[in-house]
Parts: C-alpha cells; structure tokens; sequence
C-alpha cells in the first residue's frame, strides 16, 4: 500500500527527537517528510514507529549535537532529501543532568552548530524554532557582553572569559546562561545567514513542561521547584501540546512577519519573579 505518491515533499528536520519536539512535528507534519536527529537510537526508533503508525513518513538518523560534523551531516541529509522548510531543535541537557560544560556545550554551542549548518540549507519562506527556556530570563547579562556574544562565532564561544569565568561556576549558571544566548543566536541568524536565505528563525522559551527531562528536574530540585511553579500565573505546569500549539504558529505562514524574536510561555514564572511575587533564592 502506498499512502502518498508525492516524491517532492517539503521537510521537516527535528534535532533532538524528545516530548516538545515531537509534539511541534505532529502539528505540521501532514503531507511532508520527517528528518529525525537523535543521538539515542532507541529513542529514534521508538518516536519513528509512533510517527509511521500515525501516518507521517520518517526517516531518521543518529546526530549527536556536541559534534559540528555530525550536525552538519544531519542539514546536508535533509537537504538531500528536498527542500528544508522547517528546522526545530530541541537537543538540551538540564542542570540536574549534566556538568556546566557539557551543558553549554550542548545547549549552548550545539545549538549553535545547528543554526549554523541550517543556515546553508533552509528552503525560501522556510523556519527555524529554538526550544530555549525561561531561564533565559533568569540570569541578565550585561549588554556589553551580549554584544560580544552576537559577534563571536560559534566555535568561539566557550573561550569567552565571561562564559569560563561566570557561566562554568556551576550547571544553573550554564544552563540560564546557554538559554539567553539561545534568544541571541536566532537574533543574529535572523539578521545574517537565515535572513540571506530568506527564512526565518525564533525561540520559544518554556517554563516547568512536564516531559522526562522536567521529571528528573522534578526529582533533583524538590520544594524550589514546586515553589516556583504554585506562586505563578498558571499554578501549574505545563505541557509540551501547549508548546507545540505555539510552536506550530511561529513555524507557519500567519507568523511570517515574525523572526528573531523570542516568545516566553511559563504560565507566568517570569511575571512572578519580577513582581517579586517569588523569589528565586527563597
Ligand atoms: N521540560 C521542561 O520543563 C523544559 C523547560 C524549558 C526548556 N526545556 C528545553 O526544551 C528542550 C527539549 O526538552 P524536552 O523536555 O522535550 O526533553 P526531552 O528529554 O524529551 O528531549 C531532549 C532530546 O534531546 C536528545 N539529546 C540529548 N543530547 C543529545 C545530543 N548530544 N545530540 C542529539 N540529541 C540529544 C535526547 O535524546 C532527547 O530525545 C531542551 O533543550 C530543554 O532544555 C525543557
């Protein structure tokens, strides 16, 4: 049986084939090809079957976003197989995971890595979505630096003396630190490589989503965490269907107008330390 005859499908590229991901892909997957990245292939292969049961057709491949090779490999490999409309990604470590290194070099430098490569390869009027987090909002860096960020490359970045000296102090500081330069990196592909190539590009900050990686935060943080998420807005967590509805949007057509941006959705986390209705350090 064959359930589509189009050989000349857009696609769809998700590094990091984990909840919020694959909740983006399903919105916008109908009628395209899915590249999935992971460096998990059970992982791949278990979010694949999902996907071909359902009727979406997949292929995937093992990246590990640590290395600029293997990231690179992973654009050229959509770009093998049509044009790359959408790239979503989502490949991140917590801080109750991970040492401070591994943190920016994961979420902060892989990202930067798939920004990068992406940028050789996105179709005209094609997307790209960052999964940060609203601890980028955490942790402000001053603007000096930040303008030294936007104009460091990619492989430079984990020499910055504020990045050694500040962001390596321990695994939150990374991670908040890795999620704000997250927003600057679209920032600064919105304006060169992916404006060249006439696509767009944005970040989507979540708050507490429940997925297995909030579950191990869940377990390592405790009260803080509960804290956190009873004194917001919401009064609870979220889930990674809200981020994709959103995330859906930001990809899409009735978004063209928007790139470079970053849109926060933490049931009010934000709103709550600024007010001083909480306090991050109890
Ligand atoms: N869950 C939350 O509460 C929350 C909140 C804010 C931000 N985030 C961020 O959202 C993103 C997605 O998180 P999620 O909750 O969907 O987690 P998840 O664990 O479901 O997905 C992350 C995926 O990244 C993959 N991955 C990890 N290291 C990789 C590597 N080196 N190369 C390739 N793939 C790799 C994992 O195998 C996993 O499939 C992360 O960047 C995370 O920091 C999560």
């Amino acid at each position: 049986m064959i359930f589509d005859r189009n050989e000349q499908k857009e696609v769809i590229a998700l590094l990091g084939a984990g909840s919020m991901g694959t909740a983006i892909v399903r919105r916008i997957a109908a009628g395209r090809k899915i590249l999935l990245g992971d460096i998990s292939e059970k992982n791949l292969e278990q979010v694949a079957r999902d996907f071909r049961y359902s009727g979406y057709d997949v292929e995937t491949m093992t990246v590990n976003a640590l290395d600029k090779e293997s990231v690179e490999a992973f654009a050229q490999k959509a770009a093998s197989l049509g044009a790359v409309k959408y790239f979503i990604d989502t490949a991140g470590a917590s801080p109750n995971q991970a040492e401070p290194e591994h943190i920016l070099a994961l979420d902060m430098v892989g990202t930067g890595y798939a920004v990068d490569a992406f940028g050789e390869v996105m179709a005209k009027g094609g997307a790209g979505l960052i999964i940060s987090s609203q601890t980028g909002y955490m942790f402000p860096i001053p603007d000096e630096t930040e303008r030294v960020i936007l104009s460091t490359p990619t492989e430079k970045l984990m020499d910055l003396p504020f990045i050694k000296e500040t962001a390596m102090q321990n695994s939150g500081f990374a991670y908040m630190i890795a999620k704000r330069v997250n927003h600057l990196q679209a920032q600064k592909a919105a304006a060169t490589s992916w404006k060249a190539r006439r696509a767009r590009i944005n970040t989507i900050s979540p708050g507490v989503i429940v997925t297995p990686l909030a579950y191990d935060e869940f377990a390592a943080a405790g009260e803080g965490y509960q804290e956190m998420v009873d004194k917001s807005a919401a009064e609870r967590c979220g889930t990674s269907d809200e981020i994709a509805e959103a995330g859906a949007f930001l990809l899409g057509e009735h978004a063209g107008f928007i790139t470079g941006t970053d849109l926060l959705i933490d049931g009010g986390v934000i709103a709550a330390i600024r007010t001083g209705e909480y306090s991050l350090h109890g």
